[in-house]
Parts: structure tokens; C-alpha cells; sequence
């Protein structure tokens, strides 16, 4: 069944596509959508999918996306799509790119870091490990970041 006949198209915004299954409240939270004060939000979870058997599906009419949240969403969403909408047209489609480094999202878990020494102010910078399972290296302290850490420090409760 075409996911269509389940939600219907935006007319502009972004649709963020093939995100794995389970984790589009993860790209919610991360987003700040509490549905409260913005426009149509569309979430779809467990739709089959040819190429990732599950995926979740976030629609988000009158918004487009800065280039953090979109190296946000690789992180905790490295299959996603993301889809830009104008006038119901997709006009742009890319996949999303975990960057190889990533400066001042992510904070280090050492707590001796000198990232984490307040005076310092000293932006915490990672660089990509690993793809699968997803690591990230702090390039102060070398301390790794695991999958479970990114993930709940960028959508965590
Ligand atoms: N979409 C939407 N509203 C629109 C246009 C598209 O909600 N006005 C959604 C589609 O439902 C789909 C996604 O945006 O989930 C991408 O649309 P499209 O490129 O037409 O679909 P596919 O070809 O299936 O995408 P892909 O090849 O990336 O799987
Ligand atoms: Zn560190």
C-alpha cells in the first residue's frame, strides 16, 4: 500500500523519509516539534519500506531545515531522506551525510575534558569513528561516544 493513502501530501515543507524504524519521535524531540505552536505535523511509523523493511516517516508542512538539524538527524537517522515541498512538487531530495566531524552539538563524557571546564569555554569538537555501530571521538580528550550516548544526548528525555 502506497504510504499516500495514509497521509496526505504538504503543500511546503520538508518530508524526512526512510528514517529507521522507531526513532521519529527521536527526530521530533531533536526537531523541538511539540505540535503546539506549529503548523501540520505528520508522523507515520512502520510503513514498509523495499529498502529498509520498516521506516518512520516525519512530515513537517512550513518548515525547512538548517544544515545542523540535518547533521543531527544523520546521527540518530543515518538512512533518512530528507525532501523539500513547494507548491505539493518535491524540489529537492538528498540523503542525509554523517559528517566526519561535528563541532559544539555533542558534549564529551569525560568530565575532566577540558570541553567540560566552565572558564574554558572550549567548543567540544568529534570526529567520526565508525559508521556501524556509530562512534564518534573527542579530539581534546579521546574519549569515545557509543550510538546509545548520541543518541540520548541529542533526543534523550
Ligand atoms: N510527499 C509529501 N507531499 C508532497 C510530495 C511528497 O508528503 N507534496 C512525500 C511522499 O509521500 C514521500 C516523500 O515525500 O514520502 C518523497 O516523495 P517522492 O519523491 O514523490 O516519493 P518516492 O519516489 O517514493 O521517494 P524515494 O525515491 O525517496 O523513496
Ligand atoms: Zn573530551
Amino acid at each position: 500500500m502506497k504510504e499516500e493513502l495514509v497521509v496526505r501530501r504538504i503543500a511546503d515543507g520538508t518530508v524526512i523519509d526512510h528514517i529507521p524504524a522507531g526513532r521519529a519521535l527521536r527526530v521530533l524531540r531533536l526537531l523541538g516539534i511539540t505540535g503546539e505552536r506549529d503548523g501540520i505535523v505528520a508522523l507515520v511509523m512502520n510503513v514498509p519500506s523495499s529498502k529498509l523493511g520498516r521506516k518512520d516517516i516525519v512530515k513537517v508542512e512550513g518548515r525547512e531545515l538548517s544544515k545542523e538539524e540535518v547533521d543531527k538527524i544523520s546521527l540518530i537517522a543515518p538512512t533518512a531522506t530528507i525532501n523539500i515541498i513547494r507548491n505539493y512538487e518535491v524540489v529537492e531530495k538528498r540523503k542525509v551525510e554523517l559528517p566526519s566531524r561535528v563541532i559544539g552539538i555533542l558534549r564529551c563524557m569525560n568530565p575532566n575534558c577540558v570541553t567540560n571546564v566552565p572558564r574554558e569555554s572550549v567548543k567540544p569538537k568529534f570526529a567520526l569513528l565508525s559508521r556501524d555501530p556509530l562512534r564518534m571521538v573527542c579530539e581534546y580528550c579521546g574519549e569515545y561516544l557509543t550510538e546509545e550516548e548520541i543518541i540520548e544526548q541529542l533526543s534523550g528525555v
